[in-house]
Formats: structure tokens, C-alpha cells, sequence
């Protein structure tokens, strides 16, 4: 432990900050700029520590304060009154702000998994020690969609979120909507530190279903395993459906779903063909663009950088400032629901083939013979006849129901690749799903 305590008067709310990464020293800049003297950063813990202090925005800590690479010199010193933890993880995350919490400490995270997988029990015992858990810059880092659903939406029953949560894939597929290769613009991604350098979090939607479920907790009240939403990766979607999507009047997004249905939860994230008249199709780059559906008050779109140090810095500090302010919160119980992957929807099919005779008749009659209808069958001109792209678009149907037909589909011979399947979205579905 190095430095000195900074002041204990009844007044000051001191923070021992957890991580000083991209977002934990924006937040020291963030914090500061907020001119509230009452509110100082006290404690620093990270490893390397002496690597932090040299840091650029090691200068937004006050002077006074103890950088440490013993996190207990933040978690059981009595002088620290708020944990604020931007490291990110499971483990020993959650041990840590268990410790925090019973020693009576408010804690702030932006950790998506930890609320995600083991959030519930974390506010039961928040709530038991009579101190604040909040996590508002866990999904889509500067837009304050969790404050947003949790207290100004609380009054609405919410049926319905849909939204992109996941700016890297938002990132790689609008960039291909404009011509860019996959390949290519994924590199790019990760040159510019949007992407991992293992990207299969992001692009497989792992961290967009952990997003989803923190999201259901608040808006409808439903408590899910991340691991039982059903995620589809992007990295199949190629050039060829950017094209069938545009005559389709549509898009292809990274689409997060959790939908009411009685007691159970529709919910599935994956690329999905979204029409160009809905919001959703609007954000581009790595924006983040949450829509909510409420009985009483009908839809609420949510919209902005969802990543990046200093947006997230702002809902982590806005959390402080709640907590400073001694604002509660609206709590509302969630409980445990089953989730399905099932959606009642139409669906997009592309396929590449070798060219043969009877290839829309076997497709159709694989269909046909679990009781799906055809809506339209698309195909450009211009491809040799070894690697044919061709399309077709079905009337609403269960996506397990479509599962056995494509599984069918993939055995025939003249299937150079398995089918890319993706739902379609409907603007206004609630007839549809
Ligand atoms: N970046 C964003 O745009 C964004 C948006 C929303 C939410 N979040 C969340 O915010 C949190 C922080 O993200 P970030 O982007 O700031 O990550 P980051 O830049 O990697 O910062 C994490 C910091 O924690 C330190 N750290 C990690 N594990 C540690 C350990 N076991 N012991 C000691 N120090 C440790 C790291 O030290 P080293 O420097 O030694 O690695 C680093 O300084 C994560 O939960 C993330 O999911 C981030």
C-alpha cells in the first residue's frame, strides 16, 4: 500500500475504484469533471500498479489517494464507502464485491457476465445489507437504457426488447451493408481495439445474450440463464445476403429478441433481416440502439454509443451520483422463466448450390412436407453454376419447425454449403410473434 487515506468526514463519499483500464481511468476523468468535491476516488487497486500511476489519466485522481495492489486494502478499509469495479469477469469478481457488500459497501459495476450469470444472488445480498448494486453501464455502455427501462419504464408492462447490444458486430455488418468483406472489416475492427483479438464473443453473440438477459431481468421481469437464449454466429453472413436483403426492403443486423409469451420467453440473438423502416436498421458503426414494447405506453427506442471509456464512464459515474444522492431505485421482483428459442416468424434461406435440374422442387418439397409455405424465391443473375446463390423467404413459421426441413435440405447433394438461415423481422409483428 502506498499514499494516505484522503478525508473520512460523515460527508464525503469515497470510492475504491477496481481496475484502472479503459473505462476505470475515463472514470477518474469523468468523475472529475463532475465537480463534486464530496465524491473522490480514495483507492486505486490494479495489478502492475506502478504501470498505472504513470498512466495519462492518473492525474484525474486526487493526490491523496492509495494505489495498491492488494485488493483488500480497498475492500476492508473502512474509509471506502462505494467499490466501483471496471476489471470485468466471473471470477473472483464475485468474491470480491461479495466482500465489498458485506462490509457494507455500496458497488457500482459495468460487468455484463457477473450481472448476468450471477446477479441475483449479489442483490439479494445487497438488498440484505442495505446498500446499493447498480450496473447501469452493463449494457450499451453510454446509453442509459438500464436506467432508463428500471425507473422511467417501470410503470409500463414491457412485452417486448429487441435492439443491437453488441457494437463490434453492429461495427462489422454495417460496414458490410456499404461493401466491406467480412474478413477485412473484422481485421479492422481489431486494429481499431473494437474486436478481441479471439472474436467469438462478440461475433458468435455471447456477450450480446449476457446483455439480453440483464435486460430481461429489468424489463420484464424474467430471470434467464444467458446459456439457454439460442445465439447464432454473424460470421456466416456474407455479401450475397446484403444484396437479397436490399431487394427485400431490408437490412441484416445483430439482433438481440426477448419476447413475453404468457408465463415463458421467446428470446434468441443472431443476424436477422431487419426492414429498413425500422430504427433498428438506423444505427450504423458501433452505435447501440435498444426498442422497448410496452402495453400502455407502446414503443420506446433507446439509442447511442453503446462502448468506448468515456460513454461508459458516464453511466458508471451517473450510478455514483444516484448512490451519492441516496436515490433507491425502483425495485421490482424477477423471477425464474423458461426460455425457448421457438419464434413464429418468416424466415430468410439463402443457399449456394450446384446448379442442377429439380433443385426448387426438392427445396420446396422439404418445406412442403413440414407444412411450410413459400413466400418468394429470389435469384440474381451472374454466378457460375458450380456455386449458385439463390434465395427464398418463408410465410411465418416455428423456427424448430424450419430446423428439420433445412437439417433435410443440407443432405441433398447439389448443397455446396449449409444453408444461412436468418429470421425476418416485422416491423410491427405483434400479429406474427
Ligand atoms: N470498454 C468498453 O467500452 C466497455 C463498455 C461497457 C462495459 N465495459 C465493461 O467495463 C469493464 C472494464 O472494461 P475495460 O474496457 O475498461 O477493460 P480493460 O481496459 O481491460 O481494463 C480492465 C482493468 O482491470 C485490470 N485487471 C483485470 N483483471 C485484473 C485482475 N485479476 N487483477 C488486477 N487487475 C486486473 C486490468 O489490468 P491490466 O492493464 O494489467 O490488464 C485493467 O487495468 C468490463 O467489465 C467491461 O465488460 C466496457
Amino acid at each position: 500500500m502506498s499514499g494516505t487515506v484522503l478525508s473520512t468526514s460523515e460527508k464525503a463519499l469515497n470510492v475504491g475504484l477496481l481496475g484502472f483500464g479503459t473505462v476505470g481511468s475515463s472514470f477518474a476523468e469523468v468523475l472529475a469533471a463532475s465537480g463534486r468535491s464530496d465524491i473522490r476516488i480514495t483507492h486505486v487497486y490494479n495489478r502492475g500498479i506502478e504501470r498505472k500511476k504513470t498512466h495519462e489519466r492518473a492525474k484525474f485522481v486526487p493526490s491523496g489517494a492509495v494505489w495498491t495492489e492488494n485488493v483488500d486494502d480497498v475492500l476492508t478499509s473502512p474509509n471506502v464507502h462505494l467499490v466501483v469495479e471496471l476489471m470485468g469477469g466471473l471470477d473472483p469478481i464475485e468474491g470480491w464485491l461479495r466482500t465489498a457488500l458485506n462490509a457494507g459497501k455500496h458497488v457500482v459495476t459495468a460487468n455484463k457476465q457477473l450481472i448476468a450469470y450471477r446477479g441475483s444472488d449479489l442483490f439479494a445480498l445487497a438488498a440484505s445489507k442495505g446498500v446499493q448494486l447498480l450496473y447501469g453501464a452493463a449494457v450499451a455502455g453510454g446509453v442509459p437504457v438500464i436506467p432508463g427501462m428500471s425507473q422511467g419504464l417501470s410503470g409500463d408492462k414491457i412485452t417486448r426488447i429487441s435492439g443491437i447490444v453488441n457494437g463490434t458486430c453492429n461495427f462489422i455488418l454495417s460496414s458490410m451493408e456499404t461493401g466491406a468483406d467480412y474478413g477485412e472489416v473484422l481485421k479492422k475492427a481489431q486494429a481499431a481495439g473494437y474486436a478481441e483479438a479471439n472474436p467469438s464473443a462478440d461475433v458468435d453473440g455471447f456477450d450480446a445474450r449476457a446483455k439480453l438477459c440483464v435486460l430481461s431481468r429489468i424489463a420484464l421481469r424474467a430471470e434467464i440463464n444467458p446459456d439457454d437464449v439460442p445465439a447464432q454466429t454473424i460470421s456466416h453472413v456474407s455479401a450475397i445476403d446484403f444484396a437479397y436483403a436490399k431487394e427485400l426492403g431490408c437490412t441484416v443486423r445483430q439482433v438481440s429478441r426477448a419476447q413475453l409469451d404468457g408465463d415463458k420467453i421467446s428470446a434468441r440473438v443472431g443476424p436477422m433481416l431487419v426492414p429498413t423502416t425500422s430504427p433498428i436498421a438506423w444505427s450504423h458503426g458501433t452505435q447501440n440502439m435498444v426498442v422497448t414494447s410496452g402495453k400502455f405506453g407502446g414503443d420506446v427506442v433507446f439509442s447511442g454509443h453503446g462502448a468506448g471509456g468515456h460513454p461508459t464512464a458516464v453511466a458508471v459515474t451517473s450510478d455514483v451520483l444516484a448512490i451519492a444522492e441516496g436515490s433507491v431505485g425502483v425495485r421490482l421482483p424477477a423471477k425464474k422463466v423458461q426460455v425457448s428459442g421457438d419464434v413464429l416468424a418468416p424466415h430468410y434461406l439463402r443457399f449456394i448450390v450446384k446448379d442442377s435440374p429439380g433443385i426448387v422442387a426438392a427445396i420446396a418439397g422439404a418445406l412442403a412436407h413440414v407444412g411450410i409455405n413459400i413466400d418468394s424465391i429470389l435469384q440474381h443473375r451472374g454466378h457460375t453454376g458450380d456455386r449458385l446463390p439463390f434465395v427464398v423467404t418463408t410465410e411465418p413459421c416455428l423456427s424448430s419447425t424450419l430446423e428439420k426441413a433445412v437439417a433435410e435440405m443440407s443432405k441433398m447433394e447439389f448443397m455446396v454449403e449449409p444453408p444461412q438461415v436468418m429470421q425476418i423481422l416485422v416491423v410491427d409483428d405483434r400479429d406474427t410473434d
